[in-house]
């Protein structure tokens, strides 16, 4: 496994690669990596390509107030993991390898972004595009694969990708859980063990909707009532939000859903923790 720091390095490895009739699939990370991230890993291996992992914690999608400079940096672990699962090439610039000075260039889907997680992280999709538009430049991947854990990411890189005529495919893996339900994350690992247990209503509520939906509900007032009723059963939990929303679009769906086309997003701090979820109703 190589390690990559410098952007013009592993554009030069890129087109080398490509030149060889390499196949080169994408996992974009922020490190601190854990079994959720190796699913997208294997998920590319079993495609049969060459796999980069780039782990970079992306300064420009969080806010100012939110965990930039506490959020997990644990590059040994995450090198040794994916040594482990087979990695090829391992891409970890430096903030000022990204965004050198003066930098002043930023890409913006001005519709998809918007609602959920845009609503209340005002500038987070703007990072995640640009960083994710400057990867696919420097790692030049056939593929690039997304957790459906962040479902607005995905639909937001999914629309970047055709709007500005990216050669890329977007390969979205399924959520990975942790045996209690808790969708992993790598914000999981800030929860005390009290915080954890009350995190589980999020999945728990996300869960019992899907049974509604298989019952025969369809009502969008009454799913989301439930799984509010649910959350707010647990004192540490505070929604941010619970919508039901296209899962192409992620505009709120109205009246009644139509199974396999609609996600419940739900965002919820858990005391100081902010985590997300969903599941495709
Ligand atoms: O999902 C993440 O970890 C990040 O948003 C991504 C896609 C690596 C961009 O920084």
């Amino acid at each position: 496994m190589q390690i990559i720091t410098s952007v013009s390095e592993m554009m030069s490895l890129a087109g080398r690669l490509r030149a060889e009739g390499g196949r080169i699939g994408l996992v974009p990370t922020m490190g601190a990596l854990h079994e959720g991230h190796l699913s997208l890993v294997k998920i590319a291996k079993d495609r049969g390509s060459l796999v980069v992992v780039s782990i970079f914690v992306n300064p420009t999608q969080f806010g100012p107030s939110e965990d930039f400079t506490k959020y997990p940096r644990p590059l040994e672990a995450d090198l040794a993991a994916c040594q482990a699962a087979g990695v090829d090439y391992v891409f970890t610039p430096s903030p000022e390898e990204i965004y050198p000075k003066g930098y002043s260039t930023f890409v913006l889907e001005e519709h998809i972004a918007k609602p959920l997680e845009g609503a209340s992280r005002p500038a987070h999709f703007r990072g995640v595009t640009t960083v994710v538009a400057k990867l696919f430049n420097i790692v030049r991947p056939h593929f690039s694969v997304f957790g459906q854990k962040d479902a607005q990411q995905v639909a937001v890189i999914g629309k970047m990708v055709v709007d500005l005529n990216f050669d890329v495919e977007i390969v979205v893996a399924p959520t990975l859980r942790e045996a209690d339900g808790l969708a992993m994350s790598s914000r999981n690992r800030y929860l005390t063990h009290t915080q954890r247990v009350e995190a589980l209503v999020i999945s728990r509520a996300l869960r019992k909707a899907a049974e509604m939906v298989a019952a025969g509900e369809r009502r969008v007032d009454r799913l989301i009532a439930e799984a509010t009723h649910l959350i707010g059963q647990q004192r540490r939990v505070r929604i941010i939000y619970v919508s039901i929303v296209d899962r192409l679009t992620m505009e709120a769906v109205k009246g009644e859903i139509t199974p396999g086309k609609s996600v419940m997003a739900i965002a919820a701090w858990v005391d100081e923790v902010r985590l997300i979820d969903n599941e495709i109703l």
